[in-house]
C-alpha cells in the first residue's frame, strides 16, 4: 500500500491511508484489510452495538466502526486476544435466540453463522436461552421472527436513512431490548415495508426473512458457500462506494 506519509495509520504493521472523517474500519475496509463486523454496513451512519470490530489503539479498546482514524495510530487487530473476545461475543449472541441453523432459512446466507465460521468457533460455550419472543407473519411478503434478533439496529437505520420510511426501531434498554414496529398495531402489515425495502433484506441473520423464498438457493451455491465472510465484507465496501 502507497502511502503518503501524512495521513496514515498503522494496523497490524501494515501503514494505510486515510482522510479526515474516515472511521478506522471505512480506512481499513479501504485498503482491503478486514475487520470483523456485523452491526457496521458502509454508507449506513455506524452504531458501534455489535462489538465484534473492536481494536486496540495504542493501549486502549476501540470500536473501529466509531472511531475516527488519526494520524499515526498503532492499531492491533488480527490478534489472538482479540478474536477470542470476538468468539465470546458472537457464542453469547448464538445463546441469546434461536440460531438453530440447520433449520432456518437463512442457513449459508446469514452472517452470524459465517462469523461463527471465520473465527473457527466451535460450540456455543454458554447456556443456551431458547427465548420466545413475538413472531410477526402479518405482513404478506416478510416475515419478522424476533427471536433470531441480533439488535444490530441496521434494518432500523436502512429504513430511516434508505428508505425513508422508519419502519422500525428498537425499545427498551439491556436485557428489555426488542425491536418494534412503528405502527399503531405494532405489526408489519401495517407498514409501508416492502419487499424491495434495503430494510427487508438487510438483516444479517434469519430475523427478517422474504416469504416464499426459503432455501430457494441450493447448498454449494450460497453466500458463505462461495465466500467467506471476510471476502463478503471487503466486497459490501466496494460494492456500495461503487453505487452497484
Ligand atoms: Fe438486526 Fe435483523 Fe434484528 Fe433488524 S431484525 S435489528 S437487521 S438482527
Ligand atoms: Fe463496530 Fe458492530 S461493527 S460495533
Amino acid at each position: 500500500m502507497m502511502t503518503t506519509g501524512a495521513d496514515t495509520i498503522r494496523i497490524d504493521g501494515e501503514e494505510i491511508p486515510f482522510t479526515p472523517g474516515q472511521t478506522i474500519m471505512d480506512a481499513a475496509l479501504a485498503a482491503g484489510i478486514y475487520i470483523p463486523h456485523l452491526c457496521h454496513y458502509p454508507g449506513l451512519p455506524p452504531s458501534g452495538n455489535c462489538r465484534l470490530c473492536v481494536v486496540e489503539a495504542g493501549n486502549r479498546s476501540v470500536a473501529a466502526c466509531i472511531t475516527a482514524a488519526a494520524a499515526g495510530q498503532e492499531i492491533r487487530n488480527d490478534t489472538p486476544a482479540l478474536n477470542a473476545a470476538r468468539t465470546a461475543i458472537t457464542q453469547m449472541l448464538f445463546v441469546e435466540g434461536n440460531h438453530i441453523c440447520p433449520s432456518c432459512e437463512k442457513t449459508g446466507n446469514c452472517k452470524l453463522q459465517a462469523m461463527a465460521y471465520h473465527l473457527g468457533m466451535l460450540d456455543d460455550h454458554f447456556a443456551q436461552f431458547y427465548p420466545h419472543r413475538e413472531l410477526d407473519a402479518s405482513h404478506p411478503g416478510i416475515l419478522l421472527d424476533r427471536s433470531r434478533c441480533i439488535l444490530c439496529d441496521l434494518c432500523v437505520r436502512a429504513s430511516r436513512d434508505i428508505d425513508k420510511k422508519n419502519v422500525f426501531a428498537i425499545a427498551g434498554r439491556g436485557t428489555d431490548a426488542h425491536l418494534v414496529v412503528n405502527t399503531p398495531s405494532g405489526k408489519l402489515a401495517d407498514s409501508t415495508l416492502a419487499v424491495t425495502d434495503l430494510a427487508a433484506t438487510i438483516c444479517p441473520v434469519g430475523a427478517i426473512l422474504i416469504k416464499e423464498k426459503g432455501f430457494e438457493v441450493p447448498i454449494g451455491q450460497r453466500i458463505y458457500d462461495r465466500q467467506t465472510i471476510r471476502e463478503t465484507g471487503l466486497q459490501e465496501h466496494v460494492e456500495r462506494k461503487n453505487g452497484d
